[in-house]
């Protein structure tokens, strides 16, 4: 069942976003600030899909893919929220990768307020995280014009400043 948001469509993934998820995955440029880079083939993608696929039938939410509701074939990114390991401890985590076409447009912004909204009052989840590198400032700014409050650091990438712990509650 996909959501509308005022020019979004947002839909559970699905087998056939396999191109999608290593085309947006797979640009050095949407991983500048990821340390671990990335994907680089083609499976990696599949074993990401599958992930989020799995999730959904898990859980019955996660991350969607994201088209606008002008272009719905066209996928544009992923994001939403989903389970995700800060070191030892399990989070919901608010996450989102748009192709660089995308960006600038205000689309992290909406994709983040519905993904939350979603969450919190909706699927009534107590409280939602998110994880950002220090360096990467529109990241930041999307989060907290949604109102998501710098918590804490974690230290998760070796060798360098640690990244940002961001949160929202109900
Ligand atoms: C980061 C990302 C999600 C932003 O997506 P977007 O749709 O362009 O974001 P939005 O337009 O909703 O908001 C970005 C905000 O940051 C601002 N911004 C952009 N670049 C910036 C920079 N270098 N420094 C400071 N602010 C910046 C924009 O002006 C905008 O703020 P505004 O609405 O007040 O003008 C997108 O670039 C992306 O997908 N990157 C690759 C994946 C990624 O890094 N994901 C996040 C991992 S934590």
């Amino acid at each position: 069942m996909p959501r509308i948001t005022a020019r979004l469509l947002l839909r559970p993934p699905q087998v056939d976003d396999l191109a999608s998820v290593f085309a947006i995955y797979g640009d050095p440029a949407t991983n500048q600030f990821n340390p671990a880079g990335p994907l680089t083939r083609i499976d990696q993608a599949q074993t990401l899909l599958t992930q989020w696929m799995t999730h959904w039938e898990i859980h019955g939410y996660g991350q969607w893919t994201i088209a606008t509701r002008d272009a719905p074939d066209c996928v544009i990114g992923f994001g939403g929220v989903d389970s995700r390991k800060y070191a030892e401890t399990e989070r919901l985590n608010l996450g989102y990768r748009f192709a660089v076409t995308a960006w600038g447009r205000g689309y992290a912004t909406e994709l983040s307020r519905a993904a939350v909204g979603f969450g919190l009052d909706e699927l009534k989840l107590r409280q939602i995280f998110a994880l950002v590198r220090p360096a990467h400032a529109a990241s930041i700014h999307v989060l907290e014009k949604i109102g998501m409050q710098r918590v804490d650091v974690l230290d998760d990438v070796p060798g360098q400043l640690p990244s940002l712990v961001y949160t929202i509650s109900r």
